[in-house]
């Protein structure tokens, strides 16, 4: 093992509580608490996904990880859950370490309640501006992911957030996502003062990932080409855009948007429950895609590192080889 690697990942590890500081980025219905367990036991920094979760099925989920592994993993919630209070609570009962806001930024009060549990807050930033907030309200790790990534993703790339936000604020801890796979560049972004990266879809579909076989074709079968955001019907409105593979399920969702945005003009729907009514789709639609197989209609979240991805592998052989390839920068 080189200890050049761990060193450079010394920062991103002591936050984590992880041998390597690689998180298993959150995937709603996929990182459950076979592979975020399977994650942490692997030495990466598993994170359990609570997109479609309530109160109840999070404490569930939460009590069979911790039965699998007794190591550091984290909770994923998306601030504009309902329900995030109560989904803060479960961790803080649990005894959850790390909490990972998405899907907007958090509110002060947010990141308040969850140090008063004793819990690490680690939130999203598309911005410098907003990554510099996020650290003034005393958030203890940010995440910044480019526009490849798979699932909602914010408008600009990987490349671009690199050099806005991590290179200008290297005193503050970060971790990188979205179209990260190979250990050359992980290495090259430890160098450039990352504490650590974050990788989804690779793990979407490693072996010890539960989701359905069909799933798991697709995305070997794919090429990045493939992993394409849906058109936006109104920039007003504001949607979070998705990235998928395209299919069927993808026209049916520019059809959703032009549905919901018809009601907005009409007054029948506020924007906020109209975002809401299409997260809850995009949810719905993975799921059948994720757990059903359903590859024409059902949502296939995919980044564009799918280009990359051609086998089912093992999460000990991607580490393996991530490891060996970023060694390979040092010799
Ligand atoms: C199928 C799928 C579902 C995802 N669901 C979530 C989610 O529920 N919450 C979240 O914060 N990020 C979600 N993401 C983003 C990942 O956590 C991760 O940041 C992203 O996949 C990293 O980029 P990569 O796909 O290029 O590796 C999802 C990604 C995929 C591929």
């Amino acid at each position: 093992m080189n200890e050049k690697i761990l060193k450079l990942m010394e920062r991103g590890t002591k936050i984590l509580g992880s041998k390597y500081a690689i998180m298993g980025g959150a995937m709603t219905w996929i990182s459950e608490s076979n592979l975020t367990s399977a994650l942490s036991n692997a030495g990466l920094f598993g994170v359990l996904a609570s997109g479609a979760m309530d109160g109840n099925l999070l404490k569930k989920e939460v009590i069979a990880t911790q039965s699998k592994t007794d190591k550091n993993f984290g909770v994923n919630i998306i601030t504009m859950n309902p329900k995030l209070n109560d989904l803060v609570d479960v961790c803080g009962e649990r005894k959850v370490s790390h909490i990972i806001l998405a899907g907007g930024i958090p509110e002060k009060s947010t990141i308040e309640k969850i140090h008063g549990y004793g819990i690490q807050a680690i939130a999203f930033a598309p911005s410098q501006v907003i990554a510099k907030r996020l650290f003034k309200q005393g958030i203890d790790a940010l995440v910044i992911e480019g526009n490849e990534a798979g699932g909602h993703v914010g408008p600009l790339s990987t490349m671009i957030l690199i050099q806005d936000i991590l290179l200008n604020m290297k005193e503050y801890p970060i971790f990188v996502a979205g179209g990260i796979l190979r250990g050359e560049m992980v290495a090259a972004l430890l160098k450039l003062g990352a504490a650590g990266c974050q990788l989804g879809t690779v793990f979407a579909c490693c072996k010890e990932s539960t989701a359905h076989e069909n799933f798991k074709k697709a995305y070997f079968r794919a090429s990045g080409r493939n992993a394409i955001l849906p058109v936006q019907l109104d920039k007003k409105f504001n949607i979070a855009p998705v990235r998928a593979l395209e299919n069927i399920g993808m026209d049916e969702f520019v059809q959703k948007q032009r549905e919901v945005l018809q009601k907005f003009e009409k007054g029948e729907v506020r924007a906020e429950n109209g975002r809401l009514s299409l997260e809850h789709f995009w949810a719905g639609s993975l799921r059948r895609a994720v757990q059903e197989g359903d590859t024409d209609r059902g949502s296939m979240m995919s980044g564009q590192i799918v280009e990359l991805i051609k086998e089912e592998r093992s999460i000990q052989e991607i580490i393996d080889q991530i490891l060996k390839e970023a060694e390979s920068v040092f010799n």
